[in-house]
């Protein structure tokens, strides 16, 4: 794997402020539970899946014992309200009462630790897949020209850009929220892991200038950028890296863009905010100004080892973290099976948690099954 600066960066980003859907399913715990109506309901309901000792009864199935009682309790909840989706939890969900959920999650979350899975061999480093993207970004070479520099107006360079925001661009494409019928067709074939292997390499290419635009008026454009600078950095040159550079890029494409998102074809509320004022004519000038500017590449490793990836997670799934605004799942001693069904979820955005999705979407599959053995083979805390 690789990314660790972007990740890190956006770690710093996410640590910190607490996510929506979490803080807004943190309700405060309210009368004592009661542990043994809570083995009742795990007898009569829980036992076939989640054992009671807590122990998951196939690969698809969380472990139950010990997690916090905070993170169960907001995660059957979250069922409950349809924001997590599992037709069996659901349903069982719905038919409880409040009480009810408490006194079961404080019954599992007080079970002792299961004895931790034999422990498995994880190896040092990820191999870098840059090969393996420049060989797969052939395919887009008839339209993003050799090293995804554009020559031709109207077209992104996608050289230079970071990783993180291409990889969220092309998915965007793919899954149609951005509307573009022959970007969808380039991508649909490839897969998590081919994309990543794009990004990476178009992001390692130099970014050159695109040709000198034949409209908009740069002097003109620079005090109309006053606002932009705090996300897309100074000059254009990116350091967020969910963020887009600007500098150097083609006009046209830059004036088409930002019209998208003013015209809400391109959903963003604050690009939408930042343009919505803007005529044709500032939008032109604006973009003369930052097709003019000398792009940067961004700070990028080609690999990154699990053991780093796991550090980065520990930042908040590891012992010490009790920020009290974001409820934590503890992930040390957790069914390996399911820890890989849920971080593939998360980074397919089939899983609602927008942190997590942003923390995931950067793994391939063979990284995801070595994290999750690191975890899985971790004694419970
Ligand atoms: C038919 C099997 C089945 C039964 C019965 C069942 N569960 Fe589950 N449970 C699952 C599966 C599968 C998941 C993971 C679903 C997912 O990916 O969201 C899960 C997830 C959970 C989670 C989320 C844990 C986490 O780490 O995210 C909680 C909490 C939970 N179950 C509690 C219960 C309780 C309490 C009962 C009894 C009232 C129960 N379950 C009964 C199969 C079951
Ligand atoms: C038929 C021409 C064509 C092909 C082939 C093509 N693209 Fe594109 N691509 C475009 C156009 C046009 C846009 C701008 C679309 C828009 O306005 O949203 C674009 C946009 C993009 C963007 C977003 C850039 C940004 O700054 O937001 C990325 C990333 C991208 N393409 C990657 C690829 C990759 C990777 C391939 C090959 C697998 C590919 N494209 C193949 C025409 C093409
Ligand atoms: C609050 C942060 C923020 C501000 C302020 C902001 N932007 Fe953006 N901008 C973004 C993000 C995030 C994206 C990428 C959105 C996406 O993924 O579609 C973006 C995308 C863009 C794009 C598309 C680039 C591409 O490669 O496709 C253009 C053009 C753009 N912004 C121009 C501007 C201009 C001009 C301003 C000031 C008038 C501005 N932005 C202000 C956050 C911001
Ligand atoms: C900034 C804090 C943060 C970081 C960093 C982070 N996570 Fe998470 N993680 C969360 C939160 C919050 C949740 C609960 C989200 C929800 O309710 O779905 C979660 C949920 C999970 C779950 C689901 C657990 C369960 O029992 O269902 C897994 C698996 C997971 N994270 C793995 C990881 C891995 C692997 C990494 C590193 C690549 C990571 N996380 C990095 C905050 C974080």
């Amino acid at each position: 794997m690789k990314y660790l600066a972007l990740i890190t960066a956006l770690l710093s980003l996410l640590i910190g402020c607490s996510d929506r859907q979490a803080s807004q399913v943190a309700a405060p715990v309210v009368a004592a539970a009661d542990i043994n109506a809570g083995k009742a309901i795990a007898e009569a309901q829980c036992k076939g899946c989640h054992g009671l000792d807590g122990r998951a009864a196939n690969d698809e199935i969380p472990h139950l014992a010990k997690q916090t009682e905070k993170y169960l309790y907001a995660s059957l909840l979250a069922y409950k309200e349809g924001k997590r989706t599992h037709a069996a939890l659901r349903d069982m969900a719905a038919h409880m009462s409040d009480a009810d959920m408490r006194n079961v999650v404080a019954y599992y979350a007080g079970l002792p630790a299961l004895p931790a899975a034999p422990g498995e061999k994880v190896p040092e480093v990820a191999v870098s897949d840059y090969e393996k993207g420049k060989v797969a970004a052939a395919a887009c070479v008839t339209c993003h020209q050799e090293a995804g520099n554009s020559k031709t107006p109207g077209m992104p360079s996608l050289a230079g850009q970071h990783p993180v925001y291409l990889i969220a661009a092309m998915q965007a494409y793919k899954g149609g929220s951005r509307n573009m019928p022959e970007m969808k067709a380039a991508l649909h074939k490839l897969n998590q892991t081919e994309l990543e292997n794009i990004a990476l390499y178009y992001a390692l290419q130099t970014p050159k200038q695109a040709p000198v635009p034949t409209v908009g008026d740069a002097v003109a454009g620079e005090p109309l950028t006053a606002n932009c600078g705090g996300c897309h950095g100074l000059k254009g040159v990116s350091t967020d890296p969910a963020v887009p550079s600007l500098a150097g890029q083609d006009a046209q494409y830059l004036k088409s863009a930002a019209k998208l998102y003013k015209d809400g074809a391109r959903r963003l509320e604050v690009m939408h905010k930042a343009v919505a004022a803007a005529s044709e004519k500032e939008l032109e000038d604006i973009a003369a100004f930052y097709a003019m500017q000398q792009p940067a590449a961004p700070k990028v490793e080609k690999t990154v080892s699990v053991q780093q990836a796991v550090e980065i997670c520990d930042h908040c799934h590891g012992p010490g973290n009790d920020n009290p605004a974001i409820i934590i799942p503890k992930l040390d001693g957790q069914n390996k099976g399911y820890l890989i069904k849920a971080l593939r979820e998360y980074r397919d955005d089939q899983r609602r948690s927008s942190m997590m999705h942003k923390m995931s979407m950067f793994y391939n599959d063979p990284m995801i099954e070595q994290i999750a053995t690191v975890y899985a083979g971790r004694p419970k805390r």
